[in-house]
């Protein structure tokens, strides 16, 4: 969500402030601005849409060796380009990420000190406050420092200060910011492939620290005082590589599953599972994340429960942060993140760790936020995910999830590792077989033009049949609703009529029959009926089976969701969408 650039070297400041931009085009906008310093003048340049809009009106041999700039993802006032960071009021231009609650009662408090607004949204009252306090003491860094007393809500902001224009002013609270240092020239980013291109260093921001950089060097202050950080050389295979023969992202990182799941299972078991988290010592387990994350959660609640006898609770993020939460010290609370930096799902791990429980994380990105905060955590690794919705990071969390069950079950003597390692040998080529072997685009054909989509299963099913409906909703914007089977004649069975689409999963044995049933209610009803099954079922009720390879029960789950994502992908290709950035979704989700 939101991408901040800034950079202060020695000259192409354009070219390379918008390269930078552009590695952080996966996380979602709508608009993209820049300011640069040209004659000592700031000039700045925005427009609606994508980044490739804005730079018809750059031009790169400009000399210029400082500039800020900045993917909007709108929160207050339309995607538009007065709306589009950079904002500039008096002597203050700047970019931000965030949300700020009481712009309206400080807009209002500005406007009697005579500021007038042209766009609608927050940051332009933060430029004006930020002036306003400058105006009165021209001091940038009292100013800063003051600012977490004036803002609620949460910042990450990149500023340029007309008394100092070859200098950029950075500060946050509650979004990232990372500082990239690079030779002769200095970065300020929301994310750390930003820069890649250029340094592999890089200073973690935490809240309330001010950063001054320009093309000599920079320096960060805390409360004041000027304080020294880590430099830390980023190593992570989280680069991303490009689309390589795949037209989309998404499509590559279905493919890249089997390597990827194959891998990790692998490296789990190659020790038998020692080097994961015991986690049968807990007498609580809750685990919390968003979307999709929250799904890979519900699957992790359906192992612990029905093979390890263990309990968990599943929570979204954004509920939790707010509700009254039952643990005690005997309590484990797991998050999951691709990203490791979703506002709701950071915050929670702020909550939590100030009643001192202990913090579990499962991440993808190295370093991020939730990564870095929690007390421990397990990484996905599975490279860069690009497209908007996840695939990979997805089943990466549900094999990780799948495998701290297990390790529980064996803990508890319910399980045996022999039971599952015949089957890894064979995971890979049996998720290939998925992607490779069946026909989605014919699938597909019978559902893009379709107004709704309906999802059913029991148990664990469901919660698979929750990931597929949200894969299609994200990227097709064909609404498809998620029920539980037996849940269809309390009420939405009503909403089934000649045609309606329902997809059916069935991989759990003991609901096989009961939601055969309930494909039998709604073909009475002459519903369309689409059955994904690892069972041999013959049945002229089922007008599409999509035969799945039969795994053991641990692996089920993480081949299960492979149609789901292929029809999804089919059905957004054949309506012509941009798959990889869907309308209105963010990749990271940093605000609340
Ligand atoms: C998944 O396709 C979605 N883009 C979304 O639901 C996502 O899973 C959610 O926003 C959580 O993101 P995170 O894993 O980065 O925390
Ligand atoms: N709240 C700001 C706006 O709507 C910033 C949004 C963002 O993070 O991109 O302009």
């Amino acid at each position: 969500m939101c991408g901040i650039v800034g950079y202060a070297g020695k000259d192409q400041a354009i070219s390379k402030t918008i390269n930078c931009l552009e590695k952080l085009e996966y996380r979602g906008y709508d608009s993209a601005g820049l300011a640069y310093i040209q004659n000592n003048n700031v000039v700045l340049k925005k427009k609606k849409g994508r980044i490739h809009e804005l730079k018809k009106e750059l031009d790169y041999n400009i000399i210029c060796n400082t500039a800020i700039a900045h993917t909007r993802w709108a929160t207050h006032g339309y995607a538009n380009d007065i709306n589009a960071h950079p904002h500039q009021v008096g002597k203050i231009t700047l970019v931000h990420n965030g949300i700020i609650e009481n712009y309206d009662e400080l807009k209002e408090m500005l406007k009697e000190k005579n500021y007038s607004f042209v766009s609608s949204t927050d940051t332009e009252v933060v430029a004006a406050l930020i002036d306003y306090l400058y105006q009165a003491n021209n001091n940038l860094l009292d100013v800063l420092t003051s600012l977490k007393d004036y803002l609620k809500g949460s910042y990450a902001l990149a500023i340029i200060c007309d008394d100092d224009k070859n200098s950029i002013w950075a500060i946050k609270k509650d979004s990232p910011l990372i500082l990239g240092i690079g030779t002769n020239e200095y970065f300020i980013a929301s994310d750390i492939p930003a820069f890649l291109d250029y340094t592999n260093k890089y200073i973690i921001l935490d809240d309330n620290e001010i950063v001054k950089l320009d093309g000599h060097g920079y320096s960060i202050i805390h409360g004041g005082n000027t304080i020294t950080k880590e430099i830390k050389n980023y190593q992570s295979i989280n680069t991303d590589s490009g689309k390589g023969n795949y037209p989309y992202y998404m499509l590559k990182e279905i493919n890249e599953q089997p390597i990827i799941i194959d891998k990790l299972l692998r490296h789990y078991l190659s020790d038998n599972l020692s080097s994961l988290i015991d986690l049968s010592i807990y007498k609580q387990i809750d685990i919390v994340g968003c979307g999709s994350a929250y799904h890979a959660a519900l699957i992790a609640k359906s192992l612990f429960e029905e093979y390890s006898d263990t309990k968990v609770n599943c929570y979204i993020a954004s509920e939790y942060r707010y509700q009254k939460n039952f643990y005690d010290r005997d309590s484990i609370v797991i998050f999951i993140s691709q990203s490791g930096e979703t506002a709701d799902t950071l915050a929670c791990v702020r909550n939590v760790k100030e009643r001192h429980i202990k913090t579990l994380a499962i991440v993808n990105v190295e370093d991020s936020s939730i990564a870095r905060e929690s007390d421990d955590v397990i990484y996905t690794v599975c490279g860069s995910e690009i497209a908007v919705a996840t695939t990979k990071a997805y089943t990466a969390q549900v094999t990780i999830l799948a495998l701290l069950a297990l390790k529980v079950a064996l803990v508890k003597k319910m399980a045996s590792l022999d039971e599952i390692k015949k089957d890894v040998a064979q995971i890979k080529a049996d998720m290939e077989s998925l992607i490779d072997n069946i026909d989605y685009e014919i699938i597909s054909k019978k559902l893009y033009q379709q107004h709704d989509i309906f999802y059913i299963g029991r148990l664990i099913d469901y919660a698979i049949a929750l990931e597929g409906s949200l894969k299609l909703k994200e990227i097709s914007y064909i609404n498809s609703a998620t029920y539980p089977a037996g849940e269809l004649k309390h009420g939405t069975i009503s909403l089934v009529s000649k045609n309606s689409p329902i997809i059916a999963i069935i991989t759990y044995d003991k609901t096989k029959d009961k939601t055969l049933s309930n494909i039998e209610e709604v073909k009475a009803r002459e519903a369309y009926t689409i059955v994904l099954t690892n069972e041999d079922i013959k049945s002229e009720r089922i007008d599409e089976l999509i035969k799945i390879p039969k795994v053991n029960k641990w692996l089920q789950p993480i081949i299960t969701i492979i149609p789901l994502q292929l029809i999804a992908y089919h059905v957004a290709l054949l309506k012509g969408y941009d798959i990889d950035k869907p309308r209105n979704l963010a990749k990271s989700v940093t605000v609340e």
